[in-house]
């Protein structure tokens, strides 16, 4: 955040006091009552100047988000309320900034919470510092080598149920930008005797949970292993299963891990064989078996589960078999193999079980490194962050936890040593008085412990080396005798020990003082553990097999390799590696972080101020803070103190332009605060009194409140008045608007009525212009018209003049005619004959006839009678003459035209002309029969073989034969029938049969009737009383009926020489029997094409539809 932003600290709406420093009165039971009254508030972490004191919540708490980190991200120690991000922050910004290298160290007891606050700085670490792909996955590698060491080395405990079994030692390394390159994992001492057993309460390692809960079934059958835990020796039976932990779901995040982190297949599946091969060897029993020598020897119960092992590991059966029944020992060149009893044979078992595990993990460890481990030389800054075993007190407490409080005893040191020295040496760098401050220093423990001459491991080791018999026993004895003058070791022996008559240490127990507290060791298992014996059979058979990961955890096996030195003991081992990481930490920049555990319960929300008071004691954190408050309470470089409290003094507010320094002296002058109350160092002012501290806050917060007035009363009024100018200034613009808009309105306004006079005065002028130039036009055209009636006067007079002269000249002719035929007649009246001029008529009229007719010869037109056209006449005296000439030329044609006819065609003529004139204009249908010749038989009766019976009846010649409808007289339906006609009779036969129904002379037949219509009904009327008409008139439909009827009115007309007469009307009478019907014809709709429709409606009416 910009120096000119918003300043916040971490004296803002604190919970309680952020910095204990500041506490006042600073007691033990103040500070404890602050820690938890922030704990109660979900404060969790306390500041002791730098020093951050963290009390494990035991719940998650939504203080880790994304946001916090950039909450916390560039922004000073103490400007925020406190938290892990802070310090983190800090540490990593004074190694990127400043070059510094840093160590992060985290202690406190088990369970307190350091790992978790380990995570946490690697976390925030990971991300603040740089971004992209490369760095991005360093950064996933080095996160997810976490998952993976605390699946192998991290345990249920009593205290915690995620405990650290061993040390760890990050040191990430970053680039010069602070871009993270890669890291290097150092590990202390795996508490590797929790593989063959476990406390009650406890549990074996994770990762043999976590493989049987979370493993395939497929997996589980590869590693030849049971799902259930109860099956293996090596689990403890009890506490399996652990509330809040879901192994098999940690099971698929190790694996995941594994993967990042760049496991390949074949390597997880290898570290997961020798982990079954490990769950495995736990369930391998021996029995005793007497040999002759009186020796008893161990014997392998089951061969089945060695034989499981041996093919996980790669290993010949018979080979383990063997070095678990005998043991080789070299001495000066000479081997002595002795047998096994059963109980070396358990630890021989128990031995190799937890070696493999141990250098499993260590292989892991390297492995792990080799992923990680930065790929450039360049120069790197590195950060280190110390995540060891917390310091552990048990029921029983053995080598290991000997070992882990050593370890915690040595990082107290180093924190009380640091702490003090870097605080001292920064009084004498700000040039401030110093005055000592007394506090417990633990050098004397460590000393106890690590002393080389007469410290309890170097006791230890000796002893271990030591010929003769050697026991546990014989090690307190030695302790008894060298430090029993310690005032902090404590045993049954020990001379000087005021608990000699204490029952409560046992004779195998010894007792040390440390600095959290006593601890009471039981020495059984000391010398075994610190000797840390593989026999050299089995780490020689470890060597022999096929798995190459196996054989690579056992160089030693490999007899080229075979050394008869003894390997260091794991007591020196570890003190070495200890020294060494002493002295990495000192070479760095350190920063504390040090963890409370709130209750034994590992319960949310539970401070047991008891618990707490004691890590509070053993940890020396009031030390700490007395040591923090001896001088001065509180102290700031003097650019944060100015910025802060500048606002107080008048001279500094707001802006100072002089040193920072300057402006603190200013300021603290103005304010009048005693000068014994703050000393000015060379960077920093040092203020002695928290009080002080507090009455500056005070001040400060009724001046900001003031000033928060002061700036909202400069806003409100800058605001008002912005907001004046703004509405005056809209105000004149809107006035301006306004104006132009009615000044362009009456502009407008004059224009139009301008242009509308400037238009009429136009109007008027081109008017007047205008009857002007009709007047002239008028003139010019009055006078034009004048000229044209005076020329047309004069024309006329002219024409009337001249037709004057003409008929004059006329008249003079014709008189001089008369007068000249007078004067001829008169002269030559003498010479003509009486008569002359007739006879010049006649032959005038002679010759015109004579060429009249010449022509007309020649223009004679065709032959055809149809032809209608002939020449024009030439005279209109011919005309009588024309006329008659061209009857008398058509008559001739029509005669020359008949003169070529056969007897049958004029018969056919003939019949024509009689249809014509029985029903041209009379009958509709006659139209249509006119294109149809008259054929007569349509049946061909005689040439037919299906009318041969009845071409025999009939004697006289067939005149017409057809088939006709003969209308029922009854209902009016119609029955084809053959209808015959000869000269003296008509016929009626069935169409089928050709049988005659009636035989009708034609002498009987009266009349016919027949519509004015298209229909071809005909009624055929019988004499009354004839034979024939018995049944009376007869009803026929025919298409044919103009040629039927014909030939009947030619033959009946023939035959008699009397004319039958044919009725035609659109209603007429038939004799049916004794009944008078009358027929009638009527329009409507056909339903059978073109013949009529007849329907006999009652007695007297038989109604025909006709189209
Ligand atoms: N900051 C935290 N927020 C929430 N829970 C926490 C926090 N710190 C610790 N815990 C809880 O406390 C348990 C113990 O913490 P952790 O494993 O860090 O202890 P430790 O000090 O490393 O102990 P050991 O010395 O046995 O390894 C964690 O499993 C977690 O449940
Ligand atoms: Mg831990």
């Amino acid at each position: 955040m910009a120096k000119s932003e918003v300043k916040t600290s971490l004296l803002d709406n604190m919970i309680g006091v952020g910095d204990s420093v500041l506490l006042e009165p600073l007691t033990e039971d103040t500070f404890l009552e602050n820690l938890k009254k922030r704990f109660d508030h979900c404060e969790i972490y306390t500041y002791i100047g730098d020093v951050v004191i963290s009390v494990n919540p035991y719940r998650p708490l939504p203080i880790y988000t994304p946001a916090k980190v950039e909450e916390y991200r560039n922004r000073n120690f103490y400007e925020l309320s406190p938290h892990i991000y802070a310090l983190a922050d800090e540490a990593y910004r004074s190694l990127r900034d400043q070059d510094k290298d840093q160590c992060i160290l985290i202690t406190g007891e088990s369970g307190a919470g350091k790992t978790e606050a380990s995570k946490l700085v690697m976390s925030y670490v990971a991300a603040v510092c740089g971004k992209g792909t490369e760095v991005n996955q360093v950064k996933e590698q080095l996160l997810q080598s976490n998952p993976v060491l605390e699946a192998f080395g991290n345990a249920k405990t009593v205290r915690n149920d995620n405990s650290s079994r061993f040390g760890k030692y990050m040191d990430i390394e970053f680039d010069f930008k602070g871009d993270p390159l890669g890291g290097v994992i150092s590990n202390y001492l795996l508490e590797k005797s929790r593989v063959v057993k476990q406390p009650r309460g406890e549990r074996n390692f994770h990762i043999f949970y976590q493989l049987l809960s979370g493993g395939s079934d497929d997996l589980l059958k590869q590693l030849k292993l049971e799902r259930d835990f109860n099956h293996y020796n090596y689990l403890g039976q009890e506490s399996a299963e652990v509330n809040g932990i879901d192994d098999a779901a940690n099971f698929r995040t190790v694996k995941n891990a594994m993967q990042i982190v760049g496991f390949m297949d074949d390597e997880a599946e290898s570290v997961l064989a020798v982990v079954a091969a490990v769950l495995k060897l736990g369930n391998i029993e021996f029995k005793p078996e007497s040999r002759v020598n009186g020796m008893d020897e161990s014997r392998i119960q089951d061969k089945n589960g060695l034989k499981e092992i041996c093919e996980l590991l790669g290993q010949d059966q018979a080979v383990l078999e063997r070095a678990f029944s005998f043991r080789t020992v070299e001495a000066k060149q000479e081997k002595v193999s002795t047998t096994l009893n059963v109980a070396q044979a358990y630890y021989a078992r128990d031995a190799l079980a937890k070696n493999l595990y141990n250098r499993l993990f260590t292989w892991l460890v390297n492995r792990i490194n080799g992923s990680i481990k930065a790929q450039t030389k360049v120069r790197k800054k590195v950060m280190g962050v110390l995540d060891i075993y917390g310091f552990e007190i048990f029921e029983n407490n053995s080598f290991e936890q000997f070992i882990i409080n050593y370890c915690n005893e040595k990082l107290q040191q180093i924190f009380i040593e640091l702490t003090l020295k870097e605080e001292q040496e920064e009084y004498i760098k700000e040039g401030i008085e110093w005055t000592h401050i007394e506090y417990f220093n633990n050098a004397i423990i460590c000393e106890l412990i690590e002393n080389n001459t007469n410290g309890i491991l170097a006791m230890l080791d000796e002893e271990c080396l030591r010929p003769g018999t050697v026991s546990d026993e014989t090690f307190l004895e030695k302790l008894n005798q060298v430090c029993a003058v310690h005032e902090r070791f404590e045993s049954r022996m020990s001379k000087s020990s005021r608990f000699l008559n204490d029952t409560s240490l046992p004779h195998n127990c010894f007792r040390i003082q440390h600095y959290a507290g006593k601890v009471m060791y039981h020495v059984a298992g000391f010398v075994d553990k610190n000797n840390d014996l593989l026999y050299r059979d089995l780490s020689q058979a470890m060597w022999k097999t096929n798995h190459s990961l196996v054989k690579s955890l056992f160089p030693e096996g490999n007899p080229a390799k075979m050394s008869l030195k003894r390997p260091p003991t794991a007591g020196s081992q570890f003190r070495a590696s200890v020294a060494t990481l002493m002295k990495n930490l000192l070479t760095k920049n350190p920063n504390y972080i040090r963890c409370i555990k709130p209750n034994d319960q590992k319960a949310p929300l539970i401070f047991s101020e008891a618990l707490v008071r004691h890590q509070i004691n053993y940890l020396g954190l009031m030390e700490n803070v007395y040591v923090r408050r001896a001088g001065y309470a509180f102290k700031q470089p003097y650019d944060p103190c100015l910025e802060r409290y500048k606002m107080l003094c008048s001279q500094t507010w707001p802006h100072w332009r002089h040193g920072a320094r300057d402006g603190v002296e200013v300021l603290l002058t103005e304010l009048r605060i005693p000068s014994e109350e703050f000393s000015y160092g060379r960077s920093k002012i040092f203020i002695r009194n928290p009080r002080t501290l507090f009455k500056l806050e005070d001040q400060r917060k009724h001046r900001l409140e003031y000033l928060a007035t002061l700036i909202q009363k400069i806003y409100r009024g800058w605001k008002c008045r912005t907001n004046f100018l703004l509405m005056k200034k809209s105000q004149i613009i809107i006035s301006a608007w306004t104006k132009r808009y009615f000044q362009q309105k009456k502009y407008l306004r004059l224009k139009m009525v301008t242009l509308r006079i400037q238009s009429y005065i136009r109007g008027w002028k081109a008017r007047k212009l205008l009857r002007e130039l009709k007047h002239q036009k008028r003139c010019v055209e009055s006078v034009t018209t004048i000229a044209a009636y005076w020329r047309g006067t004069q024309a006329r007079r002219e024409l009337k003049r001249l037709k004057e002269e003409a008929r004059r000249k006329h008249a003079v002719a014709v008189i001089w005619a008369y007068w000249l035929g007078l004067k001829v007649r008169r002269e030559y009246r003498k010479f003509f004959r009486a008569n002359a001029g007739r006879k010049i008529y006649e032959f005038t009229i002679q010759r015109i006839m004579q060429k009249y007719f010449l022509d007309l010869r020649n223009k004679l037109p065709p032959l055809s009678p149809t032809e209608r056209s002939w020449p024009v006449r030439p005279y209109l005296f011919l005309d009588g003459t024309h006329t008659q000439l061209r009857r008398i030329f058509h008559l001739w044609r029509c005669k020359k035209y008949r003169d070529q006819f056969t007897d049958q065609k004029r018969t056919t003529y003939e019949e024509k002309l009689e249809a014509s004139e029985l029903f041209k204009d009379k009958k509709a249908l006659y139209t249509n029969s006119v294109q149809q010749p008259f054929q007569g038989d349509y049946l061909e009766i005689s040439k037919n073989p299906k009318y041969q019976k009845l071409n025999g009846a009939v004697e006289e010649k067939i005149l017409l034969a057809d088939v006709v409808n003969k209308i029922n007289r009854a209902n009016g339906k119609g029955t084809p029938r053959i209808f015959l006609l000869t000269k003296s009779n008509f016929i009626i036969a069935d169409q089928k049969s050709g049988q005659i129904k009636s035989n009708i002379p034609v002498m009987d037949i009266t009349s016919v009737s027949v519509s004015k219509q298209t229909d071809g009904l005909f009624a055929v009327h019988l004499k009354e009383g004839s034979t024939a008409a018995s049944k009376g008139d007869f009803l026929f439909t025919s298409d044919r009926l103009i040629e039927i009827i014909t030939k009947l009115y030619r033959i009946i007309f023939s035959k008699t020489n009397q004319k039958i007469a044919v009725e035609i009307n659109n209603e007429f009478l038939v004799q049916f029997n004794q009944d008078k019907v009358c027929v009638k014809f009527i329009q409507g709709a056909q339903k059978n094409g073109n013949l009529p429709a007849c329907k006999r409606k009652n007695n007297r009416l038989l109604e025909v539809t006709v189209p």
